[in-house]
């Protein structure tokens, strides 16, 4: 009798231990979850200002959906310097890092990422052709681990800026990388619309940066005006491009606002850090637990315009008044 209560003395402190044991267990786990910090791998494929600027948005982007640095988010940011073996090492240290989340910066970025991983979600950030470039096969619905932000603008705005700016021009420049997939869609898509207004256009394509200064050089005696897509080759090397062009005074049409601050006449594009935080919310999206699948490429619908009145004034160029009124921002700087 007294044996048997023992026993139960004994049993019911070993369920209460083994309980109270599974418990703790559980509410460790769920105090983990919640404070559990967020892993973002980011690769940026070189420096120029743009990219820069997107990085920046992409950062905002994330803090707007609630994910912060330092406290439920830690970001690895590496930048392949334009060099694709450095790339590639990359992509394979932010996988080994468990990033949650990976985010490429320029198309040749994110082909590195989608090339690394097919299970860790990739978001491009601002990758003007994501299905030309083999990133994705169906923009509205993306069947593998990638999607995110196209920084596509429709060049019949382009051309229109040409007319309205530089009514005597006849002959375009285009001047870009012929490494980069994102010109050669830009380029097809400038010459369709070109086309349509009776416009030419030569094409000026450069394996390298190292090509720049001399082909400036030469394509100024035989174009109106020099048109330069989102192509990073070129971004990378905008004051070269710039310095040349000055010199014959022709007119620079480039298509993102910050190659207009350094010194580009005037262009209709996407503002680079609104790119990044559209980039960064769609990244948060996948943090919250939403799938690629569900979320499509998101593009925007227009460019705004922008303008650079001092590089105006060097070429002896009128901006028209409606032009000013409509503008995004005017630089004078
Ligand atoms: N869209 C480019 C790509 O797909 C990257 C890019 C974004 C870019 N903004 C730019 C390139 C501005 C040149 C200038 O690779």
């Amino acid at each position: 009798m007294k044996n048997k209560k023992i026993i139960g003395v004994i049993v019911a402190i070993v369920v209460v231990v083994i309980g109270v044991a599974i418990w703790g267990n559980q509410s460790k786990g769920n105090k983990q979850s919640d404070n559990q910090v967020k892993t973002v791998g980011v690769l940026q494929y070189v420096t120029h200002p743009a990219l820069d600027e997107i990085y920046k948005g992409v950062q905002e982007g994330l803090k707007n959906k609630g994910y912060t640095e330092g406290d439920n988010l830690k970001i690895v940011f590496q930048n392949g310097q334009a060099d694709q073996s450095k790339l590639q090492t990359m992509s394979e240290a932010l996988i080994n890092e468990n990033s949650d989340v990976l985010i490429g910066i320029a198309t040749p970025a994110a082909q590195s990422l989608a090339n690394a991983t097919s299970e860790i979600p990739v978001v491009l950030g601002a990758v003007t052709d994501p299905v030309g470039a083999k990133l994705v096969d169906d923009e509205d619905k993306p069947s593998g681990n990638v999607t995110g932000v196209s920084d596509k603008t429709p060049a019949p705005g382009q051309i229109d800026l040409i007319s309205r700016l530089l009514p005597n021009a006849k002959v375009i420049g285009a001047l870009y990388s012929s490494g980069e997939d994102n010109s050669k869609y830009e380029i097809e898509q400038l010459k369709k619309a070109a086309a349509e207004k009776g416009y030419t256009v030569k094409d000026y394509a450069v394996p390298s940066t190292n090509e720049i200064n001399s082909t400036v050089a030469a394509m100024v005696n035989d174009v109106d005006v020099i048109y330069i897509p989102v192509d990073n080759t070129i971004a990378s090397a905008m004051q070269t491009v710039v310095n040349v062009a000055n010199q014959t005074k022709t007119p620079i049409i480039p298509s993102v606002n910050t190659m207009v601050e350094q010194g580009g006449l005037a262009a209709v594009g996407i503002d680079q850090y609104e790119l990044g935080v559209k980039t960064g919310e769609m990244a948060a999206a996948i943090l919250d637990g939403k799938a690629v699948k569900d979320l499509p490429v998101y593009s925007f619908k227009t460019g705004d315009i922008y303008i650079n009145e001092k590089q105006a004034e060097l070429l002896g160029i009128t901006i028209p008044d409606d032009l000013k009124t409509e503008a995004k921002e005017i630089y004078n700087g």
